[in-house]
Order: C-alpha cells, then structure tokens, then sequence
C-alpha cells in the first residue's frame, strides 16, 4: 500500500495536471469561460474544505491528503460536460460524477494509489451529486463520500447565494437554473414542512429552487460543516429572500430547530 509520503508526493503531480487542465478549457467565448473559472474557483474551494474538514476530524496525513485528492478530482467531469453541453445540469446531459470517474480512469497518477485508495476516491466522486449515499456503505467509504458531500455543498452555497436579490436574479449567469416565478409550488412546500428532501428534477420555479437548497441542510453530515454554513449566514440569507406564508414559516421553525441539533453533535468518525 502507497504510504503517506508517495500520496503526498502524488498530490503535487495532481495539482499541476489538475491545474493544466482546467486551463486546458479556457475559451475566447465569454459565457463559456465564465462557467469554467466559477468551477476552477468551486474546485480551489471544495479542496480547501475538504483538508479543513480532513483535520477537524483527525484523520491521519495520508487520509487528509486523500480528503484533498478528493476535493481536487471531484468536478473534473465538470469542464468536459460544460465544453461539450453548455450546461452544468446533469438531467440535461451526462452525469459529470460519472464523467468524472471516467477522467481519472485514464491518469496515470490514479494507478499509483493503492487499490483501496483508489477505489475510496472513486466512490466519494461518483456519490457526490447524488441524492442519497448506497445505504450498505460504511467504514471509511461511508466516510470520505459524508466528508465530499458536505465539502461540495458549503461551496456551492457560496457560488449560488449572491444570485438570490431581485436585482442580482437578472445577472444570474446560464448556468444557474430556475429564473422566472418566485412562488413555491404546493409540492414543494408539502415537502420542506415535513423535513423530507425535495426531489431536484420537479424544481419548477425560483421558488423551489430556494426551498431544495435550503432542504440540503438536512443531509449536511457533519456539525463542523453546519458551523460554517451558520457562520456565513448562507440559510438565513435564503429564508429572507422566501415568499412567506404560514405553512413556510412551519417549514422554516423545523428547520431552524435541526441546524440547532445538529450544532451540538459531535462530530467523531472511525477509520
Ligand atoms: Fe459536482
């Protein structure tokens, strides 16, 4: 098994051929080569949280510097998905967790991690876009795939909140779907009251947009994650741009009571 110093020595190839390549996608097309620097700087982020992540939890160097390939390889379906489709919705085109498993695939840095390690990597990738982890997971995989899932989510709160005002709806990039009506479809509303997860691909309007992504708080894993979302102000933010009514408010008090209990929990994990 490759030790904690190779897969720190693998780390630096990693991040020059990561870097390589993202640039790789640069185009002269203004709307496309926004696309591709909003995830170029979704990468940087997600990376940095996971070794934040990776150390709050005590892991050991060699599985921070996993945590950090993680970060780093996560997206990297991304950029050929956007290339090719000019859309960042999955529904429209390809799986970019699977794409992007496809793009490790064939690197040769990914064949000099041990088997295990590998297929850590690969499972954390593959199952960070999905609504839910394989429910027979566990042990270290269970891990790394709570650990990305909750890395990725804190970013894109970052990327997705500024577009929330009225005035910023309109320079709200092509890839962030969801324009038009503010109102919450009735479904949706049903759902955020009883603390269920909204399913993504009935999203209809702004509305249900907001009220997904503020459902996401419900599968944020750990209390460290919940600490940052909280310090930033990112479900507040949400709740404020809300079309109010009585049943919202009930979705809203729920929601506010789980932040809190997941604030206590502490986070342990066995690797
Ligand atoms: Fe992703």
């Amino acid at each position: 098994m490759a030790g904690a110093v190779v897969v720190k020595e693998l780390l630096r190839e990693m991040h020059t051929w990561m870097a390589g390549y993202m640039k790789s996608f640069y185009t002269e097309d203004e709307e496309v080569q926004q696309g591709i620097r909003v995830k170029e700087e979704h990468t940087g982020y997600v990376t940095a949280n996971m070794v934040a992540l990776a150390k709050h939890l005590g892991l050991s160097e060699h599985d921070t510097a996993l945590a950090e390939i993680m970060g780093l390889f996560h997206d990297v379906g991304r950029f050929h998905q956007y290339t090719l489709y000019r859309t960042f919705n999955d529904a429209h085109s390809e799986d970019h967790a699977e794409l992007g498993v496809k793009v490790i695939g064939e690197l040769p840095c990914f064949h000099k991690l041990s088997e295990e390690d590998y297929e850590a990597v690969c499972f954390a990738i593959r199952h960070h876009n999905k609504k839910i982890l394989p429910a027979d997971t566990g042990g270290r995989l269970l891990v790394f795939g709570k650990m990305l899932r909750d890395a990725d989510k804190l970013d894109i709160y970052r990327v997705l909140n500024p577009y929330l005002s009225k005035e910023n709806e309109d320079k709200m990039p092509n890839f962030v779907q969801g324009k038009g009506h503010p109102e919450i479809s009735p479904d949706f509303i049903e759902d955020f009251v009883s603390g269920k997860q909204a399913d993504f691909y009935r999203i209809r309007t702004l509305g249900d947009r907001k009220i997904v992504r503020l459902m996401w708080a419900y599968d944020v894993n750990f209390a460290w994650t919940m600490a940052r979302i909280q310090e930033r102000g990112y479900l507040d933010q949400i709740i404020r741009h809300l079309p109010m009514d009585a049943n919202v408010e009930k979705g809203v008090a729920r929601l506010k009571d789980y932040v809190a209990q997941k604030l206590r929990q502490e986070d342990r994990v066995e690797m």
